[in-house]
């Protein structure tokens, strides 16, 4: 009998390369299609190691529309996964169009290709983002999403406003949107992770580039915060487990389990935990002291926000399950590997 087939966009990225290695694992074939715009092709050799699997790689834009038309032609697959997407938020506030064009076009494009070649089922890489400053903590499903902050924030919302109109009016299509709190960490093996480009923007590549030496101290933005330690607090969710969530999502469509046919989930740990405390563990679980100091609020800032992952538990049947240190030292581990420090 034929596996089922899932089509990764953005597969050779951070969080796409590690689901791909997850759903070969419970038994789906894999399609991964990217630009490598953010991303190289040592990703797709890495999960190809990690499987031992000739996984397909196809190089396309998914803003192209004749590509993905071909795409969806030659492949037989049953759903897709879609990660596809500019993410940098600082980035996204100065090329504002680049952004709207990219990440809403390439969904654009999944979707009315799935429409028209019968393909019902899509999951979307939504973001916490979309819950801005929340009112209460932990964010339910529920929470009031909050006016973005951001263009890139913004096709966040825009996108899952696609997805609930186009699913409400097509009854032939099911989607799933997952928003990810904030994703850490590395596969075990320190064959795939995360690979920033330029200076890293986010938290954990930057502690890890500093603890390399390639960065001279981290800057804590902000220990002035109305929170216990004064820094900000965040859900940090291993890589892995956020992989696992996709392919419980996917089994979820497939097996004809949604309540919905638009349905969204937190993929979060439910645990907030503050900047400082992170650092402080990186050192401890790592065994090595962090350069960093305290420096001024960063502009923007969410104070704190962690998720009630109730929702996911219980109806994919997912849970967070990698503790904050392996996920740490896992971290650390693909950072020595990138910087050939084994
Ligand atoms: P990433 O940049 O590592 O992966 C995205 C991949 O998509 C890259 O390989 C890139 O080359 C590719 N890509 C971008 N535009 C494309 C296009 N037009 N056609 C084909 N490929 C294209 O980012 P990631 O961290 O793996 O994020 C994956 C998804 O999850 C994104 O949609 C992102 O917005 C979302 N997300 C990420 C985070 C996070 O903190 N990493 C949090 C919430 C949501
Ligand atoms: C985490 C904490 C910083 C860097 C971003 C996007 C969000 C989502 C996840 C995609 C904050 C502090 C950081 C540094 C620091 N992505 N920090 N020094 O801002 O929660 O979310 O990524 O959807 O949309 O906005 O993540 O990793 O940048 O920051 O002190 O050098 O670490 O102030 O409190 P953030 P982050």
């Amino acid at each position: 009998m034929k596996q089922p087939c899932v089509l990764v966009t953005g597969g050779a990225g951070y969080i796409g390369s590690h689901t791909t290695v997850e759903l070969v694992a419970a038994g789906f074939d894999v399609v991964i299609a990217d630009n490598l715009s953010n991303s190289e092709l040592s990703a797709v050799d890495g999960v190809r190691r990690i499987t031992g699997r000739e996984i397909p790689f196809v190089e396309l834009d998914c803003c192209d529309r004749a590509a993905m038309t071909r795409l969806f032609d030659q492949y037989d697959f049953d759903a897709v996964i879609h990660f596809a997407a500019s993410k940098a938020v600082g980035e996204s506030v100065r090329e504002p169009l680049r952004y709207y064009r990219n990440n809403l076009t390439s969904f654009m494009n999944v979707v009315e290709l799935m429409q028209a070649t019968g393909r019902p089922n899509i999951v979307f890489s939504s973001s916490c983002t979309v819950y801005g400053e929340p009112d209460e903590q932990p964010v339910t499903e529920r929470s009031p999403r909050k006016p973005a902050t951001s263009p890139y924030g913004n096709t966040k919302q825009m996108c899952e406003d696609i997805l609930l109109d186009t699913v409400a009016a097509d009854k032939s299509l099911r989607g799933i949107a997952l928003r990810y709190f904030n994703p850490i960490g590395a596969h075990p093996s320190g064959l795939i992770g995360e690979l920033p480009r330029g200076v890293p923007q986010n938290l954990v590549p930057y502690i890890t580039q500093t603890a390399a030496g390639i960065r001279e101290c981290l800057a804590v933005f902000g220990d002035d915060y109305p929170t216990p330690d004064g820094s900000c607090i965040r859900d940090y969710i291993d890589v892995v487990d956020l992989a696992r969530a996709h392919v419980a999502a996917i089994r979820r469509m497939i097996d004809g389990r949604c309540r919905e046919r638009y349905e969204v989930f937190n993929i979060g740990t439910g645990r907030g935990v503050s900047v400082l405390e992170l650092v402080r563990r990186f050192e401890l679980v790592n065994g090595l002291k962090l350069n960093y100091r305290i420096a001024g609020r960063r502009e923007g800032d969410i104070v704190a926000i962690w998720a009630d992952p109730t929702r996911a538990n219980e109806e994919l049947g997912w849970h967070a399950e990698r503790p904050l240190d392996e996920t740490l030292a896992s971290a650390w581990r693909w950072q020595r590997h990138l910087s050939g420090l084994d």
